[in-house]
């Protein structure tokens, strides 16, 4: 999809990767729509950095709560009148090993996560579906795609269904214009890392590039994963320009387009291993090397 034009809400935006993402989103040309749980002045500063208001559009909530995003998605339309992109990126982050595990911990974490981006989905899906055009993102974690560290297995589980939620999502409503796709990010310097891991030097030191993504790099994945329908030559061409810079960073990325669920995994920087459920999809696009 052409992000010039476009309106996105991009959840939890008032720092970080989402931070990131909207910036993105707004140089590109978009109506932004920011959220973060409640209207701090971080929020309202990035407001302010993006661009003029009427470029820019404030919408606080809490994405654990199914009406408060009904609230945040009327308040987008009522404002710019539709919602072509949508990023389900709000998190929160905590490592808490499985013998001490309280369902509260497991609640949270699913809560935002998982039950935060259907919320989201559930409330923008229907307009789109309607127009016949959308974008969904959702941002999940290399937890879910790769073997996660110890004290995550609530983290991990719950990326995880974010993942299935969005291949299954990007089947179901294959053929109607709208694509599902996610992004899972590696380590990346903000300030979820840098206040919920411990080691940090450590774990840095085994990431190929030997640094920390920055947010700025993930929200180009999603700028890619927005603007790139991942068939033909327009797969071929974005592959050959990001995937392999992205993949030293340890971020992987998967969706559905066009009716055809889609995994790609980076393996190794010059090889691209894409799956597909659609066997003549999987042997027009095949392994790249
Ligand atoms: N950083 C990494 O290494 C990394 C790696 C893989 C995946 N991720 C994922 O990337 C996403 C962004 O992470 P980040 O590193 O940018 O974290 P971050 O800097 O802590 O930002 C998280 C954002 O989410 C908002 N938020 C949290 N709970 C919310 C809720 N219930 N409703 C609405 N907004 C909420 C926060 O705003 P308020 O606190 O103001 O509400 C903040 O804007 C998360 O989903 C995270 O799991 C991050």
């Amino acid at each position: 999809m052409e992000i010039r034009g476009s309106v996105a809400i991009v959840t939890g935006s008032s720092r970080g990767i989402g931070r990131a993402t909207a910036s993105m989103l707004a140089d590109a040309g978009s109506k932004v729509v920011l959220n973060a749980r409640k209207k701090t002045e971080a929020l309202l500063a990035v407001a302010d950095a993006l661009g003029p208001p009427s470029r820019i559009h404030v919408a606080p909530g809490d994405v654990c709560d199914f009406e408060t995003c009904r609230g945040i998605v009327r308040s987008a339309t009522d404002r710019f009148g539709r919602v072509d992109i949508l990023v389900n990126n709000a998190g929160i982050f905590g490592l808490r090993p499985m013998v001490e595990m309280e369902p509260d911990d497991w609640e949270a974490i699913f809560r935002v996560h998982v039950f935060g981006a259907f919320n989201m989905i559930r409330q923008v899906l229907p307009g789109m579906v309607e127009r016949r055009r959308g974008v969904i993102v959702n941002i999940a974690s290399f937890v879910a795609v790769r073997p996660p560290g110890p004290g995550r297995v609530h983290y991990a589980a719950a990326k995880s269904a974010l993942l299935g939620l969005t291949r299954a999502l990007g089947l179901e409503v294959a053929g109607t214009g709208v694509r599902v796709a996610g992004v899972a990010p590696g380590l990346t310097d903000t300030e979820i890392v840098r206040q919920g891991l411990p080691n940090l030097s450590e774990r840095v030191a085994r990431v190929p590039l030997g640094r920390m993504a920055t947010a700025g790099e993930v929200a180009h994945t999603v700028r890619f994963v927005i603007e790139n329908e991942f068939s033909g030559d327009g797969f071929r061409l974005g592959r050959r320009m990001t995937l392999d810079a992205i993949y030293d960073l340890g971020i992987d990325f998967f969706g559905s387009t066009n009716g055809f669920l889609t995994t790609v995994a980076s393996r190794a920087p010059a090889e691209v291993a894409i799956v597909s459920r659609v066997p003549s999809f999987a042997n027009r696009i095949g392994t790249q090397a």
